[in-house]
């Protein structure tokens, strides 16, 4: 027995029909309503919950069979069982197909009747259990994404505040340059996903100065040419580091942070736009961090001087397309 009383339209064309299913069926604790034609039957389908349409085939007008498409299309969680005469029962069977979920057959068994009802309105109510259940492990899945993903970028900001403490002299670089990496992504148009990697390439650029001798990442003074080659180690480091959390894209951007466009950088193996164009962008965000910022053996430059210098080096250490992003962006004061 249904535990709540269930709507049912009962759609015939003759009265003594639906008078008798609704005698039926009313007695059995469902509520019952009617409809002489399609038309009628659409109405009362668009303005209550019907959770079941029992449909006779034969209709003037609209008859039950193109009446069929329309409820399944536009009422799809209404169960429609389909009344025949015995001669119909081809035609039934092709209702089923479309999407009917059962029939009966004239005259009437009016046990038979209440079963298919129960039948169908307990088919119905296993979907909407399937739907529900389905809803709750989506959103539990989503919930859990969400968890790892605050874990995983949990894990990154410390790896940077790790570097950052290490490092004495360049505290809040890795998020200087992200921010500016991103106005120059945004200027030179990469899509969301593109914007994404270069977050994380920028962020974790120098992931690399982790394994870089601490005496020699705070010396002071100018670094002697031995000093220099290791600490540009950082960037293939970083990439070895980075590699297995992240995608292949931001790895390369942080292996190639310091290639120089022209192909002069220390020990580059590619040049021009066989770069990864994150990589081009970081290098030109990191060189202008590092113009602007003090620095223990020089003051910072003003951002016109930096600006200035980073143009210089247009098209040779610079891509000329990141650095004209930067002018604009520098423009619109966006850095
Ligand atoms: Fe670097």
């Amino acid at each position: 027995m249904p535990s709540q009383r269930e709507t049912l339209l009962i759609v015939d064309d003759e009265v003594a029909i639906r008078q008798l299913l609704r005698r039926k069926l009313s007695g059995e604790v469902y509520q019952c309503e009617e409809a002489d034609t399609a038309v009628q039957a659409l109405n009362m389908l668009a303005n209550s919950p019907i959770a079941l349409v029992m449909l006779d085939i034969k209709m003037p007008g609209k008859s039950g069979i193109e009446l069929l498409p329309e409820i399944k299309s536009g009422y799809p969680d209404t169960a429609v069982i389909m009344a025949t005469a015995v001669n119909d029962i081809n035609v039934a069977v092709e209702c089923l197909k479309q999407g009917a979920d059962d029939y009966i057959c004239k005259p009437f068994n009016l046990d038979e009747v209440s079963l298919s009802v129960q039948r169908a309105l307990e088919k119905r109510r296993l979907q909407f259990e399937v739907r529900d259940y389905q809803q709750f492990l989506e959103e539990r899945v989503e919930e859990q994404t969400g968890e790892i993903k605050k874990l995983f970028l949990g894990a990154i900001e410390a790896l940077v505040s790790a570097l950052e403490a290490k490092d004495r002299y360049t505290g809040g670089h890795s998020r200087r340059v992200t921010e500016i990496a991103l106005a120059l992504g945004n200027e030179l148009g990469l899509s969301v996903k593109d914007m994404e990697d270069l977050r994380w390439g920028s962020l974790l650029h120098d992931i690399g100065k982790i394994g870089i001798h601490q005496v020699i990442q705070n010396k002071p003074d100018k670094l002697t040419s031995e000093e220099y080659e290791h600490i540009m180690t950082h960037a293939h480091v970083g990439a070895y580091i980075v590699k297995p959390m992240l995608n292949g894209k931001i790895s390369e951007m942080i292996e190639h942070h310091h290639d120089h466009y022209d192909g002069s950088g220390l020990h580059q193996v590619i040049a021009g736009n066989d770069i990864p164009l994150g990589a081009r962008i970081i290098a030109v965000a990191d060189a202008f961090d590092a113009m602007t910022s003090d620095r223990p053996y020089r003051s910072a430059m003003s951002i016109v001087e930096a600006i200035d210098e980073i143009k210089r080096c247009a098209g040779t250490q610079f891509d000329l397309a990141v650095v004209n992003a930067l002018l604009k962006t520098a423009e619109t004061a966006t850095i």
